[in-house]
């Protein structure tokens, strides 16, 4: 699963790239389609050892890390913001995707591609001009996600499709790690996957909220590409390394005795 390195690179030549911006890095993701790996969210690590749990992910073969950036305005909580980023940067060589639940994200952006972000997901409900902070990402060189909360429809997303490298399907309401899956997520997806083409290069899905053992392998099988979880990873219960392993497990298993 995780690690297949190269193949799904959309970025090298993606179309809207602008001329003259930065050439975004390679990323070692499955081709969409061809995965689904796992992302361990850092908002469920203990930041009192930030840097041991990012070389535990690290060490346990994760696709990447998955950070959210929270404003306390378009979700009831605060998190942190590039200055952390940077510090996981340097960290690690691992693909950053930055989850921004923020409002008017447009003002952060190049702070946080200059911290070193590959994947910048803006939330389509947190801009009028969700299209123009798009752009701006990849003008900065980075990848471009569009993420939907809960009770916005996968029609939101439809016109920007063709311009994005990443949609990123909420399964909870975010602001908090720890909450319920909510199955909700799953049609989400399967009407997602339809709109997409079905050969040739499309954005990755990525589903986020409530993964675990038991809701991963659903996820997977609705069409999720890219699979975040944070207190499954990070918690008392095992270390990082069996989590991971127990995630990918359950995927792995639920594919294979798919009809
Ligand atoms: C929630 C965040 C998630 C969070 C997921 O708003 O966007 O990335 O870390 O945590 P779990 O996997 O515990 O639901
Ligand atoms: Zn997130």
């Amino acid at each position: 699963m995780d690690g297949t390195a190269g193949a799904g690179d959309p970025g090298d030549d993606r179309e809207g790239a602008q001329a003259g911006s930065p050439v975004a890095r390679p990323l070692a993701w499955p081709a969409p389609g061809a995965g689904p790996v796992v992302l361990p969210s850092l908002l469920s690590a203990d930041f009192a050892r930030l840097a041991e749990q990012v070389r535990a992910a690290e060490a346990a073969g994760a696709a990447g890390l998955h950070l959210d950036v929270m404003d306390g305005h378009f979700v009831p909580n605060l998190t942190f913001g590039p200055p952390i980023i940077a510090a996981v940067r340097r960290l690690t060589s691992l693909p950053l995707d930055v989850h921004l639940m923020v409002e008017l994200p447009e003002a952060l952006l190049p702070a946080v591609a200059e911290a070193g972000a590959d994947v910048v997901t803006v939330h389509v409900e947190a801009t009028p001009h969700v299209h123009r902070a798009l752009q701006m990402i990849r003008a900065l060189g980075c990848r471009a996600g569009v993420a939907l909360n809960p009770g916005t429809p996968a029609t939101a997303v439809e016109p920007l499709l063709a311009e994005v490298d990443l949609v990123l399907v909420m399964s909870v309401n975010p602001g908090f790690a720890g909450q319920a899956f909510l199955p909700l997520a799953l049609d989400k997806l399967r009407a997602l996957r339809a709109m997409l083409p079905a050969a040739g290069p499309r954005p990755w899905l990525e589903v986020d909220g409530g993964i675990d053992p038991k809701t991963a392998p659903l996820a997977a099988a609705a069409g999720a590409d890219l699979l975040v979880a944070g207190s499954a990873v990070f918690n008392q219960r095992a270390p990082v390394e069996a989590n991971l392993a127990r995630l990918r497990q359950a995927v792995a298993t639920s594919a294979s005795t798919r009809p």
